[in-house]
């Protein structure tokens, strides 16, 4: 079924200048681009968007890494579009990420692993709504 997932090149990943090779990859891979922005992240925000991590011992890190500097905010959207995009990712510790994945072509951290994106349907639901709220586009034609 066609799919939104919301994908974040989080603040290592924009330091690095991987904005553009990410973005790439998605389009060469046929997703459609609905959403993105350049944006420094709130505290607010950030403890809302790893609400589900708030008992872990690295939450404070993690909050404190992803509001350290801008990140690149994006929605896609395709056929499968939430597991394309994961298995396009890899693992979340670049340890374990294979090569010719995102994570384990750039990344070396599991803090510091470049991106992040939505892991099923219910949370790209909730991630779409909090980062976007209804701003996403259409690119049918709005003119006559
Ligand atoms: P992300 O997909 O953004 O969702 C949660 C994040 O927590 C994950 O990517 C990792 O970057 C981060 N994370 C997971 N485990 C650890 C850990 N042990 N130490 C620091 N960060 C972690």
């Amino acid at each position: 079924a066609t799919e939104k997932t919301f994908v974040m090149v989080k603040p290592d990943g924009v330091q690095r200048g991987l904005i553009g090779e990410v973005v790439s990859r998605f389009e060469r891979k046929g997703l459609k681009l609905v959403a993105a922005k350049l944006m420094s992240v709130s505290q607010s925000l950030a403890e809302q968007h790893y609400a589900e991590h708030k008992e872990r011992p690295f939450f404070n890190d993690l909050v404190s890494f992803i509001t350290s500097s801008p990140v690149f905010a994006m929605v896609w959207e395709g056929e499968n579009a939430i597991a394309i995009a994961r298995s396009m990712m890899g693992k979340t510790n670049p340890a374990e990420a294979a090569p010719g994945t995102i994570r384990g072509d750039y990344g070396l951290s599991i803090g510091m692993n470049i991106i992040h994106g939505s892991d099923s349907p219910a949370s790209a639901e909730r991630e779409i709504a909090l980062w976007f709220g209804g701003e996403l586009l259409s690119y049918e034609r709005s003119v006559d």
